[in-house]
């Protein structure tokens, strides 16, 4: 049974075996979290991103994590908010099966998430953190190598949406 689970914190800070990047689709680095794990990765991490050909919204892309505890990095696009009828919920379900399939092909049994899309794409929390949250779940159904999802806040009041949902 897979353990879910929500802190507040700081995604680089996470001892887990893969943690999950809010990227943009060049893959080439950012701010928020973008920025806070290329800062603490390392120049390699940018080096190997670089190979990978950006990533479409929606889907991710795994990378080592070099100086980070995380031994590797899922990257993922989430969408842009845009009000909601631009397949918006449908793209951020995206992003978290796809970084979970990943996981999973690299045996990776604990994994951390940020709030994909709530800072510089302007999702809203509550529905944003309520389709994480049922997303991962049903992909917890099915087989997998995850033993503890980890959804990483960076305040407390992002860190109460999540606990409300998680019940
Ligand atoms: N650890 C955990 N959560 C963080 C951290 C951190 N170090 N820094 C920011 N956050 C939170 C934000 O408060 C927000 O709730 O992560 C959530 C996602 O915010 P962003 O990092 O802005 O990601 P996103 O909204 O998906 O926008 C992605 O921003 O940084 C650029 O290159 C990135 O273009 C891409 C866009």
């Amino acid at each position: 049974m897979t353990k879910l689970e929500a802190v507040r914190g700081d995604i680089t800070q996470q001892l887990v075996d893969a943690i999950v990047n809010a990227a943009n689709t060049t893959l080439l680095g950012g701010g928020g979290v973008d920025g806070a794990i290329h800062r603490a990765a390392g120049s390699e991490l940018l080096e190997e991103c670089r190979t990978l050909g950006g990533c479409p919204t929606g889907e991710a892309k795994i990378t080592k994590g070099y100086r980070l505890a995380a031994k590797y990095v899922i990257h993922t696009v989430g969408p842009v908010w845009s009000g909601g009828r631009r397949r918006e919920a449908e793209l951020l379900r995206g992003c978290y099966v796809n970084a979970l399939r990943l996981a999973t092909q690299h045996a990776v049994r604990s994994i951390a998430f940020p709030s994909i899309s709530t800072g510089a794409y302007r999702y809203p929390m509550e529905q944003a953190a309520r389709t994480a949250v049922e997303t991962v779940r049903g992909e917890l159904a099915k087989p997998t190598t995850v033993e503890l999802v980890r959804f990483v806040c960076f305040s407390a009041e992002d860190l109460q949406v999540y606990q409300e949902i998680l019940g």
